[in-house]
């Protein structure tokens, strides 16, 4: 399984991409709107930091397929690793049709079933973005609708990839690996937690205690 970083935040992007962990960056309105940036501005920033797919949605307000593509289509001239993220709606797989035919990677987002999922993939998704956290929150287990889709795409030898999404604690990560996700979009704060573990910090801190008390600092 891959990462990519699910922010728009540069500063955390930097961090992500300097550990060499991520491959990829996603975005969506709510987290351009947290950084309070111009779109276009903000995405080109982070398309000079890491060099993979990065997902740019079509704005909040864009409901219909022909405004859709007209906007993915200048989402995707931003720079040749530009993936333009459309939520699962009749218009967003209108404009998913349209967008693959042309050559534009489309990540569908917002999916809460496998057969959105299938339905993504056959109008010509690249990626489709599964919310785990928020199922979990309305108490059921995301977990379950990734590994349908790894099912289901499967059996059908489907390319798209599968893009674990709403990613919100460790555990999310491991599950998806083992369910077969492509891909994990995680927010830095996650990233921090894998990476730290109490018996690490206590070897470390050992390791130091034993070394200078027979060789000094
Ligand atoms: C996916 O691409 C979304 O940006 C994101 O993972 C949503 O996560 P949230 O449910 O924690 O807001």
């Amino acid at each position: 399984m891959r990462f990519f970083i699910d922010t728009a935040n540069v500063e955390d992007i930097k961090k992500a991409n300097d550990m060499g962990v991520i491959c990829g960056v996603t975005t969506n309105p709510s987290l351009i709107a947290k950084e309070g940036r111009d779109f276009k501005e903000v995405i080109k920033e982070i398309t000079s930091i890491v060099d993979g797919p990065i997902s740019g949605e079509v704005k909040a307000t864009t409901t219909k397929a022909e405004d859709m593509i007209k906007e993915g289509r200048e989402i995707a001239k931003i720079h040749p690793n530009m993936v333009v993220k459309i939520p699962m709606t009749v218009d967003g797989l209108k404009a998913t049709k349209v967008l693959s035919s042309e050559g534009i990677k489309v990540n569908v987002t917002l999916i809460f079933s496998a057969n959105q999922a299938l339905l993504a993939a056959r109008a010509g998704a690249a990626y489709v973005s599964p919310f785990l956290g928020r199922l979990d929150d309305i108490s059921q287990p995301g977990i379950n609708l990734i590994e349908d889709i790894v099912a289901i795409f499967s059996n059908y030898d489907i390319q798209t990839e599968i893009i674990a999404a709403s990613v919100r604690n460790p555990i999310h990560v491991t599950d998806c690996a083992i369910a077969g996700a492509d891909i994990a979009t995680v927010p830095y704060k996650v990233i921090e937690q894998m990476v730290n573990h109490p018996l690490t910090t206590a070897g470390i801190e050992k390791f130091k205690k034993d070394y200078i008390a027979v060789f000094g600092e």
